[in-house]
């Protein structure tokens, strides 16, 4: 068993709460929880973790980040949690987040200038495949743009967030909320159909602490490559829905249309049964396949 550990972050006002929740989560029992002190160990000279907030339960790691943000935290400020009690999707929707078996996991980017905002949560969809397929012996596919679905069910959703400089109404951080299902699961009734969790699916108990420090990685240098695009073509391999005559939401209206390809800017362009070409930006819509 690693050692346990009170580690909780560099140099950095920390929150009373969440130190005291780091003790209790190290008495927890192996395996059943994220060590906090082992993900900063393997984060060593990397751009995320430094600092590292961990909470055995808070509400949503995105809004802990998004305060953190607010008062000045640094570029690369990780947030982490063993459980969610009101984890946020894309759309207002709830994520699921019990404790002891997934990674809740929010991270402060400042930018730098010459990124293109609009591709960071598809950046980070293929940082976080990568790093599920370096854990487990899973392929993972990418639902545009922000699901990831081993088997046709999903084991990840992402949540990138903003705040703006009201001076320049330029960007002054985002929030990369990433949500996986690891261990063993059994779902609530309205999620069983679409949702499950890597062990669900390669049938063995994955390293959670080494997965969450490998998301961090593959972040890193996923923002490392940003600018140049390369990430799209491995995008646009991973794609569950190209190809695929998918149903599309967008303003409440709802369609169908054929999925035919991602373009330099992420967007996804869809053709309609009538032949005209939609593209798609993330914000907007959802997909179903
Ligand atoms: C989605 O499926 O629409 C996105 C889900 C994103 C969930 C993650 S879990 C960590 C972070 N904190 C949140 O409240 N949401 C994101």
């Amino acid at each position: 068993m690693p050692p346990k550990t009170d580690f909780l972050s560099g140099n950095r006002r920390d929150p009373a709460d969440c130190t005291r929740r780091i003790n209790a989560a190290g008495d927890a029992a192996e395996g059943e929880v994220t060590d906090p002190g082992l993900i900063a160990d393997l984060l060593k000279g990397c751009r995320f973790g430094t600092p590292l907030y961990y909470y055995n339960t808070t509400d949503s790691t995105n809004t802990r980040a998004k305060e953190l943000a607010e008062g000045g935290c640094p570029d690369g400020t990780v947030v982490l949690a063993n459980e969610q009690t009101a984890g946020r999707g894309r759309q207002g929707r709830r994520f699921y987040s019990p404790a002891n078996s997934g990674i809740y996991l929010s991270a402060v980017v400042r930018p730098n200038n010459g990124w293109d905002p609009s591709l960071l949560t598809s950046m980070c969809a293929v940082a976080v495949a990568r790093a599920i397929e370096s854990v487990a012996d899973v392929a993972v596919k990418i639902k545009w743009v922000n699901d990831l679905l081993i088997n046709g069910g999903k084991v990840c959703g992402i949540l990138t967030e903003s705040g703006m400089r009201p001076e320049t109404a330029g960007f002054e951080y985002f929030i990369i909320g990433i949500g996986i299902n690891c261990g063993k699961r059994e779902f609530p009734a309205e999620l069983r159909g679409t949702a499950t969790s890597i062990e669900n699916e390669c049938g063995k108990q994955i390293d959670r602490n080494l997965l969450a420090a490998r998301v961090c990685r593959e972040l890193e240098s996923g923002l490392e490559r940003l600018g140049s695009r390369v990430f799209l073509e491995e995008s646009r391999r991973r794609s569950a829905v190209l190809g695929k005559t998918v149903t599309v939401v967008r303003n409440g209206v709802e369609f169908s249309a054929l999925a035919v390809n991602i373009d330099n800017d992420g967007a996804l362009l869809v053709r309609k049964e009538n032949g005209e070409l939609i593209r798609l930006n993330s914000g907007e819509v959802s997909i179903r396949v």
